[in-house]
């Protein structure tokens, strides 16, 4: 069995002289921070890269869950890791914004850099860093509070922006989560209220609002429908253009249709990592063609 990439069309088309220009003076702006409404052209050459990993292991205790992995992410594009549960997927995505910071039995070894942050430097502001590098959980969180409010609450923490600023940016980041249309007529209302589907979406524009370098998503529609799904697939297709996206999902017709580059990790190793097209259609590895194949995990 092969997989072939197919590209669709967003489900919800950005018009840009509707998406509202209002980029607040850079002097508002915490150091590093940019507002997402200016959206920077796609690079026509080779992208550079975005995240770097460097002989990294990774342990819980004496557990040792990722092994000597050498890994890099270019900028701009979607890279997609595959592999068997407990391979080590999430764990490498969740060092990437240090939220294993919080697991006290949590360490690692190696390099792993963002650009050209030193990520593990005790010295980063991990403040800093996770507003560069945003984080979607298979399971939608949205706070317990207003659509609205959970859409301004990181921009509220981050940018200085008037009212009207802030109505445009929320409007802004729905409209590029395709939930714009169902949601504009409830922005007060609670988001624990929506679908599941619209949730999630929720949580994305959420994620994008802060203007994010990174978008991470961890199995981010294991738990919607077909329709959602889609949604979300036509999301991350657009998104593409503006942030470097890694997906974790077990769905092999999702990784073939949305993903560039392509991971396939197993007992914590990358196995083979390339164009998302060479991964499914001719894999180097005798692992990889197994489990692309659905012989195993
Ligand atoms: N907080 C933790 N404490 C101890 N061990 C952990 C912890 N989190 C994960 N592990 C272990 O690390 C290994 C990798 O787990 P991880 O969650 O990264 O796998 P995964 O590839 O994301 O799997 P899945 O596809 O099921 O989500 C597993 O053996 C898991 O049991
Ligand atoms: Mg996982």
């Amino acid at each position: 069995m092969t997989f072939t990439k197919t590209k669709q069309a967003p489900a919800e088309t950005l018009k840009p002289e509707r998406i509202p220009a209002a980029d607040p003076p850079a002097a508002l702006q915490p150091t590093g921070a940019r507002n997402p409404l200016s959206e920077p052209s796609r690079p026509e050459s080779s992208p550079p890269i975005a995240i770097s990993f460097d002989s990294f292991n990774a342990f819980y205790g004496d557990y040792q869950a990722i092994d000597q992995i050498n890994l890099q992410i270019p900028s701009k594009q979607v890279t997609g890791f595959i592999g068997p549960s407990g391979c080590g997927k999430t764990t490498l995505l969740r060092w990437i914004n240090r939220m294993n910071d919080i697991v006290p039995t949590a360490r690692s070894t190696g390099q792993l850099h963002l650009h050209d942050l030193d990520v593990l430097a005790s010295s980063t502001d991990v403040v800093e860093l996770r507003r560069r590098v945003g984080i979607v959980f298979q399971k939608p969180n949205p706070f317990p509070k207003s659509i609205y409010d959970n859409v301004a609450y990181g921009a509220r923490l981050h940018l200085k922006l008037t009212r009207t600023e802030l109505d445009a940016l929320v409007e802004w980041s729905l409209r590029k989560a395709a939930v714009w249309s169902e949601v504009k007529d409830r922005l007060h209302k609670p988001a624990l209220g929506l679908s599941g589907g619209q949730q999630q979406r929720v949580c994305i524009a959420r994620t994008i609002a802060t203007g994010p370098e990174v978008l991470l998503m961890d199995e981010p529609c294991s738990a919607l429908d077909p329709i959602s799904t889609s949604a979300i697939e036509d999301l991350i297709f657009e998104l593409r253009q503006q942030f470097t996206i890694v997906i974790v999902t077990h769905n092999m017709q999702q990784a073939s249709r949305v993903s560039d580059m392509t991971a396939f990790f197993y007992q914590g190793k990358v196995v083979e990592f390339g164009t998302t097209d060479q991964v499914f259609t001719c894999p180097t590895e005798k692992q990889t063609e197994d489990y692309v194949t659905g012989k195993f995990g």
